[in-house]
């Protein structure tokens, strides 16, 4: 028997029916906005890779450090036999965590992308040999179906993406994790840190503009997909630290007056110069903000683990 599954929870068109009415409501809607989660398509998921690896982009680096720092310490918490993460992406950074779970049956990595999910399944089985792997197509932010494998359970969220979620989504995405736990599992999460602004800044609108890019991919995805005529060039990339919610918003700022067509929804949209369309918040947090957002949701934090340099946290939670 293959020890490699693959269960696809969204139907193939499911896609293209959210990217609709998300872009149907956030181009008709005041300010215009549209979800973060359509910059990833492949060259979307390529240019997210390169801000990975960008000097002023940390919070991939500092996740890192804690994971190969405290690992092994996570293991001895959990004793997972079953690892579960939400938004794997090509599982790199989950690899130092999988090497120390030393009584892991099953990993069961989550994402939309079944290329990327294909990808890292066959890499991890290679590299340990008798490990299942039951990866699950799926919207992480909808209600999921696990399958049943051996306790303990250990949701891993990395990468900080919680942050991309406004607070009151944040809450009932964290109630639907802990709806996932039994007594004596676990969820591990991955903050970025608040911290001084000029860092913040420059990490969502880097020198080489690779951030800009993928920032604009959004616009492209609309045309392919939707047929529309944005003009990635008549927008400019904008990033700003807003103080009183402390997160940061990516935004993409019209040069000049013009109406873009979206043919599959029969909209025609007006820009004034300078308005602006929101694409991202990526939410910054402190370790009581977390805690208390864990509790509101059912979970205790038992663990909090930052990088040398204080920018970035790991937290374990239990129910
Ligand atoms: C993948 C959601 C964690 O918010 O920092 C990177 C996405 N946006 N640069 C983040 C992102 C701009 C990233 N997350």
């Amino acid at each position: 028997m293959s020890p490699f599954l693959l269960t696809r929870t969204l139907p193939e068109d499911a896609t293209e029916a959210a990217l609709r009415a998300d872009v149907l409501r956030g181009l008709t809607g005041t300010p215009k906005t549209l979800p973060p989660k359509w910059f990833y398509d492949a060259r979307g998921s390529d240019l997210f890779e390169r801000i990975t690896e960008l000097p002023e982009y940390y919070p991939t680096r500092a996740e890192r450090e804690i994971l190969v720092d405290r690992s092994a310490e996570i293991a001895e918490a959990t004793r997972a036999r079953t690892l579960v993460e939400l938004g794997s992406g090509s599982s790199e950074k989950t690899r130092h965590l999988i090497a120390a779970l030393t009584d892991l049956h099953t990993y069961v990595p989550v994402d939309v992308s079944e290329s990327a999910l294909t990808q890292a399944g066959h890499a991890l089985i290679a590299e340990r040999p008798g490990l299942h792997v039951h990866a699950l197509i799926a919207d992480f932010t909808a209600a999921l179906a696990l399958p049943t494998t051996p306790g303990p359970r250990l949701v891993a969220f990395l990468g900080g993406t919680i942050g991309n979620l406004p607070p009151v989504e944040r809450a009932a995405f964290l109630a639907s994790i802990r709806a996932l736990l039994s007594p004596g599992d676990a969820l591990l999460l991955g903050t970025d840190l608040v911290k001084d602004e000029a860092v913040l800044v420059r990490a969502y609108d880097d020198a080489a503009g690779v951030t800009a890019a993928f920032d604009k991919n959004v616009l492209t995805v609309v045309n392919r997909e939707l047929g529309a005529d944005f003009d990635p060039d008549a927008f400019d990339h904008v990033a700003l630290w807003d103080a009183d919610q402390e997160w940061i918003e990516m935004r993409l700022r019209s040069r000049a007056d013009q109406t873009v067509k979206v043919p599959a929804l029969g909209l025609a949209v007006e820009f004034a110069a300078g308005e602006e369309l929101r694409t991202e918040i990526s939410a910054k947090f402190r370790k009581d903000g977390v805690s208390a957002e864990l509790d509101a949701a059912g979970l205790e934090l038992t663990h909090w683990w930052t990088d040398s340099e204080g920018r970035f946290a790991l937290s374990l939670s239990t129910c």
